[in-house]
Formats: structure tokens, C-alpha cells, sequence
């Protein structure tokens, strides 16, 4: 049985995104930087399942050392992870993803960032609860 996790990065109110990106692209410290290095690290060989437009924003390097699987709202939560038996499976978002994926998530790591300003997409702290 797969080991189902979700990794994500938030801003002090639960920012997740903005027009398609992380909210925080381009900031420099290294709070921001060691993230998406923690993010490449740890999701190394496993499965990385994503909606659209978050597969969009995976870059052509993460292809190599990892499974990244577009996943589409007609797909069967629970059949999308038994076709991953033994492996495991990070559910990547966006948030509609994570509202569906969550009742099947058992680990979440959540780095909370320095961020406070806008965002279009957010984090529902109902994802960690949900039966
Ligand atoms: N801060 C972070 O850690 C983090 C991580 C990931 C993403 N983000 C940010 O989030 C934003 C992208 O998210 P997004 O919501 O706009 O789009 P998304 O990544 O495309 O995810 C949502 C889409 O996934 C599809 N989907 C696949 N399986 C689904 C299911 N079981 N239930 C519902 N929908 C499902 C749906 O599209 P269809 O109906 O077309 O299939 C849905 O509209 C970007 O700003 C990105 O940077 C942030």
C-alpha cells in the first residue's frame, strides 16, 4: 500500500498561490530558497501527483529523478493511488486536489514562510481533518 503524503509551503495567513505561481517567486532569502530545495529533496523517486496547472510550473529537471503524474478532477482519487502500490505518493496540489486527496493523506509537512502579502490561492486547514 502506498505511503500517502503532501508537502506544501504557506504564507503567515495560508497563502498557497498567485496567478499560477508561488506566491513569493523571486524573493531571495534563504528561507525561500531552502524550501524549494527541501521540496526537490525530499520528493526525490516518488510519486508526485499534480492538477494541471501545477504540473505547468514543474520544471523540466524535476522530470528526471521523480514520477510526476497529471491528475484531472474525472480521476478516482483512491485508483489514482493504488496504481502506486509500494511507492511513495506526494499529493502536489493545487488546493481543489488536496480537498479531494485529503481523506487519503496520512503525513503532512507544511513549512509556514516569512510571506504575508497577496495570494489567489489558499490553504484550508480543513484538508488536515478530513474524513
Ligand atoms: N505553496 C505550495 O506549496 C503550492 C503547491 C502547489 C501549487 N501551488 C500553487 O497553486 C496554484 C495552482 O493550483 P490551482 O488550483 O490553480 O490548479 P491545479 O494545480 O491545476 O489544481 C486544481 C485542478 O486539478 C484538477 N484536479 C485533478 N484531480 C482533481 C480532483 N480529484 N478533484 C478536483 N480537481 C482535481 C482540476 O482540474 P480539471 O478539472 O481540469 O481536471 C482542478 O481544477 C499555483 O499558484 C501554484 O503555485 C502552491
Amino acid at each position: 500500500m502506498a505511503d500517502v503524503r503532501s508537502m506544501c509551503a504557506i504564507g503567515l495567513r495560508g497563502q498557497l498561490g498567485l496567478r499560477g505561481g508561488l506566491p513569493w517567486e523571486g524573493r531571495k532569502e534563504p528561507e525561500f530558497s531552502a524550501d524549494v530545495a527541501r521540496f526537490f529533496a525530499l520528493t526525490r523517486g516518488h510519486v508526485l501527483l499534480v492538477g494541471p496547472a501545477t504540473k505547468s510550473s514543474i520544471p523540466a529537471f524535476a522530470y528526471a529523478d521523480r514520477t510526476v503524474v497529471g491528475i484531472r478532477s474525472g480521476d478516482d482519487p483512491a485508483s489514482v493511488i493504488a496504481a502506486f502500490p509500494d511507492r511513495v505518493v506526494y499529493v502536489g496540489g493545487g488546493p481543489a486536489v488536496w480537498k479531494s486527496y485529503a481523506p487519503l493523506i496520512q503525513h503532512w509537512d507544511i513549512t509556514r514562510l516569512p510571506y504575508d502579502g497577496e495570494a489567489d490561492r489558499w490553504f484550508d486547514p480543513a484538508w488536515l481533518t478530513a474524513a
